[in-house]
């Protein structure tokens, strides 16, 4: 099967990070497939070693769990994942979708699903440039809010959050969940 053509696929950045290194930003293609799954697994492999001790393959027991009950396609309706890579490596990503009011969320939205930087190329402000091209992404296409949900245990996402504009608006248990107005 032909791999699935985004109508924007020539929409790339490049972009400089910090320490001088260079990454271009792109959206994902069919082929990207596994490198997405890759690092799904592993934000919610982050998230349930954050909150019990848990060998990798009971994370990954748990994580086709909840990924069977309820699948999710990065390439389905609405959804949108962008891609940073240099010249050698794919380096991370962040999986977003249009979604509709839900729980504490009383306007449509932007969704981040994951926001991932593989562990060699964290520390270079990529998170940072990927909230920034989500962002612009929601703007195009019409949306004025966008969100997320983050375990209270995983500082470092939510310092993130926090310092690019992101306010918690709710709590359940550990679950943590962000708003930012564009
Ligand atoms: C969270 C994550 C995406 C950050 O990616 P990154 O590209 O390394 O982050 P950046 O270099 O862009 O730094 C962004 C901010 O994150 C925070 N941060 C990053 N690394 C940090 C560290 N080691 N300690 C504390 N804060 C840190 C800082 O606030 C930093 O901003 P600053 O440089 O202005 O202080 C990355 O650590 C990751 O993939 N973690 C595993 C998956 C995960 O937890 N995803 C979030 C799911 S909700």
């Amino acid at each position: 099967m032909m791999p699935t053509k985004r109508k924007n696929i020539s929409k790339q950045r490049m972009v400089s990070v910090e320490k001088g290194k260079t990454y271009r930003i792109r959206l994902a293609v069919e082929s990207d497939r596994e490198f997405i799954d890759g690092l799904n697994y592993d934000s919610f492999k982050v998230a349930f070693q954050l909150q019990e001790a848990i060998s990798d393959d009971e994370a990954y027991k748990k994580y086709r769990k909840i990924e069977d009950e309820d699948p999710l396609d990065p390439f389905g309706a609405g959804h949108i994942v962008f891609i940073a890579e240099n010249e050698k490596d794919k380096a991370g990503l962040i999986w977003l979708a249009k979604r509709e009011p839900f729980y504490v969320f009383k306007e449509p939205l932007v969704w981040i699903y994951n926001i991932n930087i593989k562990e060699q190329h964290r520390g270079n402000g990529l998170s940072k440039i990927l909230l920034d091209r989500a962002e612009d992404w929601a703007i195009e296409a019409g949306y004025s809010q966008i969100g997320l949900h983050v375990i209270e245990q995983n500082k470092i996402a939510r310092t993130l959050y926090e310092h690019r504009g992101y306010e918690q608006i709710s709590q359940h248990n550990s679950s943590c969940f962000y708003l930012k107005r564009l």
